[in-house]
């Protein structure tokens, strides 16, 4: 039962005192949360991987690029050397949590674009931005390139900093972020073609278009967000008179035109946090995070966006058996579903890294 499963964690939690952090990703389970030592939206759990002082284990409930950057993050040179080598053992309870969007982008199709780009345009004058939710293998990739990562809560100021560096960009591996954030800029559709990776060639554009281009998106996206469609918004506005729409910038440009309000999981929050009693919510994001928001908010009346379950599959599967199991397992001495990223991937990816906290 989770009433056991909660005693089996908080054995361990005693056991290993300051030394174990726990992070939960906002859309982790209800239970995850309640359990978590703190819980944050992709930019907040970077800052807190890279604050990480005194503890040497870090589990993360959420998805398998996360853990990686954490690990990137607590184990940066002068951290070790901080520690004297002593490394911070970040743990992810399920390897299976994965991110659709992340595998939408691998770096041989990225190397493959690079090299078909180069014939056409000077590579020179692209700056990568890899959106948080990839591989570490892309962040190195971009940090090699004079490139910078950036989160939903940070894309503006990313791009901002990409375009005061060159006069073009490549965004991967979310088309919407990258498409919604650069509209919000002023820059027209046209330039802004779509890089498809299986196309015969140059992502399936003409050299015409891709020189014309401003920002060369990537074809990925989310599978939950993509799921929110305008229709539903119409639908939420009919039923609900002076509802507001409140989304996540991966939903597809339809929705996050006609939506009020848009941001990252923890603009979400605090957006709601700061409405008055009263106010009226159609959310478009993952289901869990909607749904806590209407059980902590019942002075408001909070909708979900979509008539569908839109939920992240693999977010959802950590749960408290999965924690209990690898959190024993660090204190048993035996790790298990260790995330460490290799040294030399590691490095480059901490210079695009870096260069993300700081644009904020
Ligand atoms: P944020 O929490 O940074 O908004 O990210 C949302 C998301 O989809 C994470 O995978
Ligand atoms: Fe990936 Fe979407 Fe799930 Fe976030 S919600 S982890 S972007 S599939």
């Amino acid at each position: 039962s989770n009433d056991e499963l909660q005693q089996r964690i908080d054995k361990v939690r005693q056991q290993l005192g300051s030394r174990l952090l726990i992070l939960g990703h906002h859309y982790q389970q209800d239970e995850v949360i309640a359990l978590a030592d703190l819980s944050g939206d992709s930019y907040q759990l970077s800052q807190m991987a890279a604050a990480s002082a005194d503890c040497r284990y870090i589990a993360f409930c959420g998805v398998h690029f996360m853990a990686e950057t954490a690990d990137i993050l607590a184990n940066r040179p002068d951290k070790l050397a901080d520690r004297h080598g002593e490394r911070v053992q970040v743990v992810l309870p399920d390897l299976a949590a994965g991110c659709s969007m992340a595998d939408m982008a691998g770096i041989r199709q990225i190397e493959s674009a690079w090299d078909q780009l180069a014939e056409v345009i000077d590579t020179e004058d692209i700056t990568p931005v890899t959106y948080i939710n990839s591989a570490a293998s892309l962040k190195a990739f971009v940090g090699r390139h004079g490139g910078i990562v950036c989160t939903s809560s940070n894309a503006k100021a990313a791009l901002e900093w990409a375009f005061a560096r060159t006069s073009r960009v490549m965004f991967f591996p979310d088309q919407h972020l990258g498409r919604n954030t650069a509209t919000g800029m002023g820059i027209p559709l046209e330039q802004m073609p779509v890089w498809d990776p299986y196309a015969d060639e140059l992502g399936g554009s003409t050299a015409e278009q891709i020189q014309a281009s401003r920002v060369i998106l990537w074809k990925g996206h989310c599978s939950v967000h993509q799921m929110f469609r305008p229709e539903h918004v119409a639908l939420a506005r009919k039923n609900h008179p002076g509802i507001k729409i409140l989304v996540h910038p991966e939903c597809p440009r339809e929705v996050f035109e006609l939506a009020d309000e848009s941001g990252s999981t923890g603009k979400i929050i605090k957006t709601v946090e700061a409405a008055p009693p009263g106010t009226k919510w159609s959310i478009g994001t993952e289901l869990h995070l909607v749904n806590r928001l209407k059980q902590q908010h019942p002075e408001q009346e909070i909708h979900f966006l979509s008539p569908v379950v839109c939920m992240c599959a693999t977010m959802y599967r950590i749960d408290l058996a999965h924690l209990a199991w690898s959190l024993e397992n660090l204190a048993a001495g035996t790790p298990v579903n260790v995330i460490e990223v290799d040294e030399e991937t590691a490095k480059w990816s901490l210079v695009a890294l870096e260069r993300m906290l700081e644009v904020k």
